[in-house]
């Protein structure tokens, strides 16, 4: 007896129906039209895609095709039924009708093979939108070969749903498109940078994911030992001491796409794992290094952007973009730059300025450009808030073409001349408003340098589609830790200082430290190296470790610094920070196909999680009472 297929759209979640619904039902019906029938678990050659769902075109109309992918939707036109197929290629428009199909049970999400024959839309129905929107499959067969259960969330471009339930379905998170699109731009940048450092004569090294503890300056991740109790290993939070001991081999010219992993508090562009592309060259100083990533970063946006690049990037001290932006990631996009106001200050009248100079701080401040009608006073508050919450102790403020306390509380210290003088050292006009900070010398550059990023996104003054590239150089060679009474490396102890002979001052010492800096992210970080056994021990003595624990903690490094090594650089960028920027995404969450939340958990293996009691005995670890009852990701 003939039979046909009834389209039904199924809910597996739904009790009414079996869970385990045949995929295919068949019914009798009194039509002698043939029909072809099958099942999953017919030969791969019968139901194996000829194209994709991105494929199809006005060229392939009037052939035999069969598409694989998932069920997008689907809408009902009395009889017959219009099915959107997609896979990650794109978007197929499927025509069924029951009376040639037969009955199928299909739901969202379903994986199908759909058999038929491809068609010009008819009667305006093309849509332009989709690149295969002029034509459709008009189906002789639709094979379920895989059912699906409702899913938590639509697969749609434009989802409203608590990143949490993402997180926990990410497989499903991930077949949205831009999703989808994120993971490949990303798989372009890689393999765009990959070229081009195998083309500049890189060798791509791995180097060892367990290792002794690298200081990088966050957490390690430690790993207990098994076959010897009580040590542990620490997982790289970045390649550093491996890439320098490559030189020391004579390799020369290193790289690779490395995992890190830091234990630090998580952000927007920070995860506990995330990648590096990280670099090393010998027998070079800052300016090859540069050269080298100017190339390779021209050549990785031309191949996988399709924008030209202008190189070489500006270069700028540390101490100038400190001075100029308040930050050491200036977004040179536009401007509103600091100025220094100390010089009227310490003449002015108004003791609290005043005194903040005499004592050794700064006295600072921005141009809001029309900020005399632009800013109101009640917009003032917040803003005043906010520098408090960057670490001021107030924000005084100057509307000059205004009178008396519309002007703002800085009026009554700019009459007349006093007035005039600090225009024009601002450089400010009578529409303008001004802000001012008085602190020391790094809140007030903190505090300027936020509020500046603040107002201008607040103001808009933010181009789009710039590449505002910036080698920032000469950071300082260390920095006051006050809580432990120590100095710290700025960058890493690695890092060569300028003066190899480290006379003077800690504070002042310039080292050989520089970032790059994309719209105002810090995308990378790198030195040339100290390749001196001698002034490694310098540094780290000025760093307070002593002579033993030196041995104890480095001696292997030391050791191999003894043995010929070449005067060596590098570099590291933050793929995770340089795809997500590029796609313009504020979050790096977005650019990892499996992110960890910001208490560093994987909610969908539920990761980290509680382990046998064996398997800690094996490792020798004994929990303190109460711990370990509760696993984190649970939370
Ligand atoms: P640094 O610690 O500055 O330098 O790291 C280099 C770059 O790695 C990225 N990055 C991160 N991205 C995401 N999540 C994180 N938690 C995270 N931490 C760092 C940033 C950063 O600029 N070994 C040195 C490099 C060198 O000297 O060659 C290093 O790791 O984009
Ligand atoms: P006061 O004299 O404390 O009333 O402050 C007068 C104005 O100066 C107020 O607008 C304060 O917010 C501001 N102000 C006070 N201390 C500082 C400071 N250290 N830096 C900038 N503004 C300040």
């Amino acid at each position: 007896m003939p039979l046909v297929l009834v389209v039904e759209w199924v809910d597996l979640d739904n009790p009414r129906l079996p869970l385990h619904a045949p995929a295919l039902s068949l019914q009798p019906l009194a039509s002698s039209k043939p029909i072809s029938m099958s099942t999953p678990s017919s030969a791969p050659s019968e139901w194996r895609r000829t194209h994709t769902c991105g494929e199809l075109r006005s060229e392939h109309i009037g052939q035999e095709v069969r598409i694989n992918g998932w069920v997008d939707s689907r809408r009902d036109h009395g009889g017959i039924y219009f099915l959107d197929v997609r896979d990650r290629y794109g978007l197929t428009q499927i025509v069924i009708d029951e009376a040639v199909v037969g009955e199928v049970k299909v739901g969202p999400e379903f994986v199908l093979a759909v058999h038929g024959k491809v068609a010009a839309r008819e009667g305006g129905n093309a849509n332009k939108k989709l690149e295969t929107g002029d034509v459709e499959i008009v189906a002789n067969r639709v094979e379920v070969l895989s059912t699906s259960k409702t899913p938590p969330f639509e697969v749609i471009d434009d989802l409203d749903t608590a990143i949490e339930t993402r997180l926990r379905y990410r497989y499903i998170d991930l077949r949205r498109r831009p999703m989808m699109n994120n993971i490949a731009h990303r798989a372009r940048f890689t393999s765009a940078m990959r070229r081009a450092f195998d083309d500049l004569g890189f060798l791509e090294i791995e180097t060892p994911v367990l290792n002794r503890a690298t200081p990088e300056g966050a957490r390690d991740y430690l790993v207990p030992s098994r076959v010897h109790p009580g040590q542990f290993y620490a997982l790289p939070q970045s390649p550093q001491i491996f890439k320098q001991l490559l030189m020391c081999s004579g390799m020369d010219r290193y790289y690779q796409v490395a995992r890190c992993f830091r234990d630090e508090d998580l952000r927007a562009d920070r995860q506990p794992e995330f990648t590096q592309l990280d670099m090393e060259m010998s027998f070079v100083e800052e300016e090859d290094v540069f050269t080298v990533w100017e190339k390779v970063l021209v050549r990785t946006f031309k191949e996988a952007m399709q924008i030209d690049v202008p190189t070489p990037f500006p270069r700028m001290r540390w101490s100038e973009a400190m001075e100029r932006f308040g930050l050491d990631k200036p977004d040179t996009r536009f401007g509103m730059e600091l100025v220094s106001a100390d010089e009227w200050a310490l003449q002015s009248e108004f003791s609290v300025f005043k005194s903040v100079v005499e004592d050794g701080g700064r006295v600072m401040g921005i141009v809001v450009a029309g900020g005399r009608d632009g800013i109101s006073r009640g917009q003032l508050k917040p803003l005043e808030k906010r520098a408090k919450e960057f670490g001021a102790k107030g924000l005084a403020w100057w509307k000059p073409g205004l009178e008396g306390g519309a002007a703002g509380p800085l009026a009554r210290w700019c009459e007349g001349e006093q007035g005039e003088r600090l225009k024009e050292r601002m450089g400010a006009t009578d529409e303008d408003l001004l802000l001012f900070c008085a602190d020391s010398r790094d809140v007030t550059w903190r505090v300027l340098g936020e509020l500046r990023l603040h107002l201008a996104r607040q103001l808009e003054l933010i181009p789009e589609g710039h590449w505002d590239f910036l080698w920032v150089t000469h950071f300082p060679m260390f920095e006051r830790d006050e809580e432990a009474g120590r100095w710290t490396s700025s960058h890493h102890p690695f890092t060569a200082p300028e003066d190899w002979e480290l006379a003077g001052d800690p504070a002042e010492m310039d080292s050989r430290a520089y970032d790059l800096v994309l719209n105002g992210w810090e995308l990378g970080s790198g030195s040339v190296r100290i390749h001196r056994g001698d002034v490694q021990q310098k540094v780290f003595g000025l760093l307070g470790i002593d002579e033993a624990q030196q041995q104890q903690k480095f001696g292997f490094f030391l050791e191999a610094l003894s043995y010929g090594t070449p005067p060596h650089a590098g570099f590291a960028v933050g793929i995770d920070r340089l795809v997500a920027l590029t796609l313009g995404l504020d979050n790096i969450r977005d650019v990892i196909p499996f992110p960890k939340t910001t208490s560093a958990a994987d909610l969908m293996c539920a990761a980290p999680s509680a382990v046998e009691p064996v398997q800690l005995e094996d490792v020798h670890i004994q929990l303190r009472p109460g711990v370990g009852a509760k696993p984190a990701a649970a939370e």
